[in-house]
């Protein structure tokens, strides 16, 4: 028997998801008492689904597929055209070593050490200063750290520019008007920069040891064996050093998190690195980022009796998953203790994508992103005193994406011995 999937009635919902940002899912789940349901956006007919089994069914790879699934708008200033998030099976599988072998335990290792050097001379920066602005602060270190890590030459002059480009292209997701055109100009400049180097790389005029990133992506071969074209070289070596600019926003809402949690502070000033990484862990899962995501229907098929049409596109919820009662106990609680149990976390747990690390499109930069939030997190605990003045810490849950509104000011900063 077919069951009728709940549908919003209306043309056009778009200005709705507009308005309620990272509860447009959540909120219709809730109303139409269902994990399913249909709306129109953009025009076109959706489907929406949310919850660890429908995480489950989102990353089947035969059911569904990323070509298509992407707007424009959006490759034009987040991701970039025809990059690794619109690519399917062998080619996608192939490109994706580009990333997962950079980011390997060595590299991830690297990446750490040079960031633990940069929050250092970040601090005693500080010192000399009333306050600082610690979301911009965080994206200043990670912005040296990754270039460095890259090999991707950055003067100290240009660091406050470089992260401000590559924020504005993870800034212009949700945005229409000045933050999308913005995102859009960060992505012609800095695209423009990083294929002059890939280049440079290619003609023999720029000397770089093979395992950096640069040198990678200026030699990395698709499955014909051919370079990448440059353009797309570039587009690919941006997917990788952008996102860890984007990991100052978590880091940002740790900071918040161990502000608005007092207690915690002292548990993790007596606990092991376990402690911190469930704290983390439970920042990706509490505060707000990736919304959802979409993918196309491959083939018409039924899923708990409800028909999925050929071409239909689909959209996992990725915020209210994180935070559904029939996963999380108390979802709208922050309490990291409920990741004592290490589960695998493959569809219940996906502030950064599901499914398989290796064939499938789950990030690969989780691991980078946990590592670099227990580094920024032992600074803040450890390493440093700061106060914390009267400021609106309050972050919105329709603005995509999300951030503390102040950007976290902190005052009187001094290292702790
Ligand atoms: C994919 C979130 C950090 C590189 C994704 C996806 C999400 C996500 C939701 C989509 C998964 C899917 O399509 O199924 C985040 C968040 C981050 C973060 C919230 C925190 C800042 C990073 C980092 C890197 C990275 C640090 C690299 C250094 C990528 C790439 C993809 C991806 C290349 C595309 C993978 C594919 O389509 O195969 N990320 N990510 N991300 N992420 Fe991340």
């Amino acid at each position: 028997t077919n069951k009728i999937i709940p549908q919003e009635k209306g043309i056009d919902h778009t200005l709705k998801l507009l308005k309620e940002g990272y509860l447009f899912i959540p909120n219709r789940v809730k109303a139409y008492q269902s994990s399913i349901f249909e709306t129109r956006l953009l025009g076109k007919k959706v489907i929406c689904i949310s919850g660890k089994h429908a995480a489950k069914l989102f990353y089947n790879e035969e059911l569904f597929q990323r070509k298509g699934a992407l707007p424009k708008r959006i490759q034009k200033t987040l991701f970039g055209v025809n990059a690794i998030q619109t690519m399917d099976d062998e080619r996608h599988r192939h490109r994706r070593l580009f990333f997962l072998d950079l980011l390997n335990e060595a590299g991830q290792k690297r990446l750490v050490s040079i960031t633990k050097i940069k929050w250092q001379m970040a601090l005693r920066r500080w010192q000399a200063t009333d306050e600082i602005v610690l979301l911009d602060e965080v994206k200043y270190i990670l912005c040296e750290a990754v270039c460095e890590w890259a090999g991707v030459p950055l003067g100290q002059s240009e660091v406050k520019r470089r992260a401000d480009d590559f924020y504005a292209m993870v800034n212009a997701i949700g945005a229409v008007g000045p933050k999308y055109w913005q995102g859009k100009r960060a992505r012609t400049r800095t695209e423009a920069c990083i294929k002059g180097l890939i280049e440079e790389v290619r003609t023999g005029k720029r000397h770089i040891v093979p395992h950096l990133a640069l040198y990678q992506a200026a030699t990395y071969k698709d499955l014909e064996g051919n370079v990448l074209d440059v353009q797309m070289a570039a587009i690919e070596l941006i997917n990788l050093l952008r996102p860890i600019i984007a990991i100052s926003i978590f880091i940002t809402f740790t900071a918040l998190a161990l502000y608005e949690h007092e207690d915690s502070k002292e548990k993790l000033g007596q606990g092991d690195e376990r402690d911190l990484e469930m704290f983390v862990q439970e920042v990706r899962r509490y505060y707000p980022f990736a919304p959802f995501l979409g993918a196309i229907v491959r083939k018409n098929f039924i899923w708990r009796g409800c028909k999925f049409k050929k071409g239909t596109l689909v959209l996992i919820d990725i915020y209210g998953t994180n935070h559904n009662e029939d996963i999380w106990n108390a979802p709208y609680v922050f309490r990291p203790e409920r990741f004592k149990d290490q589960g695998a976390h493959v569809f219940d747990f996906i502030p950064q994508g599901g499914g398989n690390l290796v064939t499938g499109h789950r990030c690969p930069g989780e691991g980078i992103t946990i590592e670099l939030m227990k580094v920024s997190l032992d600074f803040l605990i450890h390493k440093m005193k700061f106060d914390i003045p009267k400021q609106d810490l309050s972050y919105s849950l329709t603005n995509i994406p999300s951030s503390p509104r102040s950007g976290l000011i902190i005052r009187n900063i001094q290292p702790k011995y």
